[in-house]
């Protein structure tokens, strides 16, 4: 390309020449402040599981998170999203509401343990539901509203437990307005919502719900997760999560949806996330184990691609291996 003026020659390799030009010249970074780690938490003593599906991934009985969070700590990884495992489930997932359920006793532990680890937990039926699904089933449906009550209940019962923010991820319509309104009754005002506001219904979810076995028994999520061809509904259902009192906007899954985080960014105001989802951690866990890319390499360009194209925040699995790369000094 020539200069119209100068006749010189216009040369962007000079600011890719070494690695102190690359790095002053970055547009985009990571920081282990952006990544909330999800943990699976389950019944029991002593248990750290494997998850079959998501190779480095566990679930640990409540005794076993304080020492996986100190290597979270160590890393810089200061956040975490917890995910509960019931000793019984039911048709309106019941053991979930009360505080002596797994993710309460676990939220008990860990603000004890860790008084300044930010403690966020998903508000969901699905892994408390015989049935699988994420609200009240009849016939079939998902009962919209008698599955904001249960909701409500669980998320006050979480802010008891000394949840920092609480993140109702079913995709049921006015549930962040729901949440928040019971949770100012309760003199939880403090108590921040990430909803998760565009939420499709993804095939990527597959090792997930092996994790927390929280498979449908009958049919699919299709009539209240979004549909994946769907973008201007993305915009309407983040802008009703703002006008209901969200603090931050999550969109899921992340990488085949980087379109949709940026129109989302662009839109808002409040702070995105984006949720690196189980079947986009195990692709790069299967494919590096069978020698076709470098995990670290490919986990680092994928997590930099989310906030570049505008997450704020990356919900990943990756968030322990990532922040040691950074502390490693990785760019
Ligand atoms: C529960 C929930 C799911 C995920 C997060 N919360 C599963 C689902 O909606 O079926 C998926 C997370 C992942 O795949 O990593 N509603
Ligand atoms: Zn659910």
């Amino acid at each position: 390309m020539r200069d119209q003026n100068a006749n010189i020659l216009l040369r962007p390799r000079r600011l890719r020449s070494g690695p102190s030009i690359r790095s002053m010249v970055r547009e985009t970074r990571l920081h282990a402040d952006d990544l909330i780690m999800p943990l699976f938490v389950e019944p029991g003593s002593n248990v750290k599981r494997p998850i079959t599906l998501m190779p480095g991934q566990y679930r640990y009985s409540i005794d076993m998170l304080p020492a996986a969070v100190d290597a979270l700590l160590e890393v810089g990884v200061r956040s975490v999203i917890l995910f509960g495992i019931p000793e019984r489930k039911d048709s309106t997932g019941s053991d979930s509401l009360h505080d002596d359920g797994i993710v309460q006793k676990a939220l008990r532990t860990l603000r004890s343990s860790h008084p300044d680890l930010y403690l966020i937990t998903d508000v969901c039926l699905c892994e408390y539901t015989d049935h699988g699904h994420c609200g009240v089933l009849r016939n079939g449906v998902v009962i919209n509203d008698e599955t904001l009550r249960l909701l409500q209940k669980q998320a006050v019962s979480h802010a008891d437990s000394g949840a920092d923010m609480v993140a109702p991820s079913g995709m049921m319509d006015g549930m962040t307005a729901a949440l928040r309104s019971s949770l100012d009754t309760e003199g939880h005002t403090g108590v921040s919502i990430m909803s998760y506001s565009v939420k499709y219904a993804s095939a990527y979810y597959g090792p997930f719900r092996e994790a927390a076995d929280s498979s449908p028994q009958q049919g699919n999520r299709r009539a209240y997760q979004m549909d994946p061809p769907n973008r201007r509904e993305a915009l309407r259902e983040a802008r009703l999560d703002v006008a209901e009192g969200a603090d931050i906007i999550m969109v899921k899954p992340a990488l085949a949806y980087l379109d949709i985080v940026r129109m989302v960014r662009d839109d808002v105001a409040c702070p995105v996330a984006c949720y690196n989802v189980s079947g986009e951690y195990s692709m790069i866990k299967a494919a590096a184990a069978a020698g076709m890319i470098d995990e670290q390499a490919v986990m680092m360009e994928t997590l930099v691609s989310m906030k570049r194209a505008g997450a704020d925040l990356i919900l990943t699995y990756f968030a322990e291996d990532a922040a040691r790369l950074l502390k490693q000094g990785a760019p």
